[in-house]
């Protein structure tokens, strides 16, 4: 059997509305295997939730629209996959926990109601008893006494009814999780122990996961890959050792390293990465990037190339192409001094 569980190729999402056509994905590809971890960070619009809505085919009926590239999921096309059978792989193969608790949650149904619908959903034949006891397994696997199972959402804490969904999200033993920044609303302690509590779950059941967030310091402690994502497209991709030792790293993920401020820099304000998102209603030719880039030359007007800069770690930028791939004629400061700058990004800018 083949190691990779998820391998997408050059997908293009976009978002046809009455006003407008945004492309939200472009050109984009990622492999995961079996079991591992990946960190999809980027910013606000980058596109990394239209690209989790595709993997499970979720997206907004009639408005986000495949048009072009694939999506193999354990073996399954999940572009072309009849309905029926991709419903049936929701839940079992692939499942997704969402940024608020309430969007997989119904608020008049008890939690074990919900987490035992899942369960049978996927398997019809399962006893009453045997139902009962595996939902009364998953919550306390989250950390839940059983006993709450009668209850409603409303009756939990926002860190509780995440718990919850994390139980409907694992209860069927899924190959693949997409948790899409599934602790931004949560305040910092709850944070660290749901993701935790995925991390442990997700090992002991060998699940793979892409772990959507916009915080680097989450994909550390977390994450063995992580892919970098900018105006619909992945820019960087390796394992986290190699992305966080920031020897070769792109511009842009640069630029979100230095929005985390540094306690061993005096910072007296927090600095954005200068400029703008390109709009997601234009086609761009050449890098997205090049309009806020401070390294950009005119060769960046064409597409770059994805250049493999050490086993397993890629970059999309003219920087590493060509005479440049070795690293010896990049500038100093992208290898080097720009982390002893002073830019930091504002949370917004970055979330
Ligand atoms: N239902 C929708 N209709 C139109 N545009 C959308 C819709 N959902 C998302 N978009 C647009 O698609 C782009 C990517 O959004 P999204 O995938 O949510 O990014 P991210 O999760 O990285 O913040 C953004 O420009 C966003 O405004
Ligand atoms: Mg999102």
């Amino acid at each position: 059997m083949s190691d990779t569980l998820l391998d997408i190729k050059d997908l293009s999402i976009e978002y046809h509305t009455e006003f407008e056509k945004v492309y939200a994905v472009n050109g984009l590809s990622l492999k995961l295997n079996y079991g591992e971890t990946l960190g999809l960070v980027g910013e606000t619009g980058a596109g990394k939730t239209t690209t989790a809505l595709g993997i499970i085919r979720l997206l907004p009926d009639g408005i986000g629209i495949v048009t072009k590239g694939s999506i193999q999921l354990d073996g399954t096309d999940m572009v072309h996959e009849s309905e029926e059978k991709v419903r049936k792989l929701r839940g079992k193969t692939v499942s997704m926990i969402f940024q608020d608790p309430m969007t997989s949650l119904n608020p008049i149904k008890t939690v074990g109601d919900q987490i035992q619908e899942v369960l049978r959903a996927h398997d019809r034949s399962m006893s009453k008893a045997e139902l009962s006891r595996q939902v009364d397994e998953m919550m306390e696997m989250v950390g839940i006494p059983s006993y709450r199972k009668t209850e409603y959402p409303h009756e939990f804490s926002g860190g509780m009814k995440q718990r919850i969904v994390i139980a409907m999200a694992l209860v069927c033993e899924p190959k693949l999780i997409l948790a899409d920044e599934p602790t931004t609303a949560l305040d910092v302690t709850i944070q660290a122990q749901m993701l935790g509590l995925i991390r442990n779950l997700q090992k002991k059941l060998n699940t793979a996961m892409i772990l959507i967030t916009h915080d680097l310091g989450v994909v550390a402690n977390t994450c063995e890959k992580v892919a970098v994502m900018y105006a619909g497209e992945i820019v960087e991709n390796g394992f986290a050792e190699q992305i966080f030792c920031q020897e070769k790293l792109h511009p842009y993920t640069r630029g979100l390293f230095n929005a985390i401020p540094k306690l061993d820099v005096e910072t007296s304000r927090l600095e954005a990465i200068e400029g703008m998102v390109p709009d997601p209603t234009q086609r761009i030719e050449g890098c997205r990037f090049a309009n806020r880039c401070r390294f950009a030359t005119p060769a960046c007007s064409q597409e770059p190339p994805y250049v493999e800069v050490e086993n397993g770690h890629f970059i999309k930028c003219h920087l590493f192409s060509g005479e440049n791939r070795s690293g010896k004629t990049i500038p100093e400061t992208v290898s080097g001094s720009l982390t002893r700058e002073k830019s930091v990004v504002s949370e917004k800018e970055v979330s």
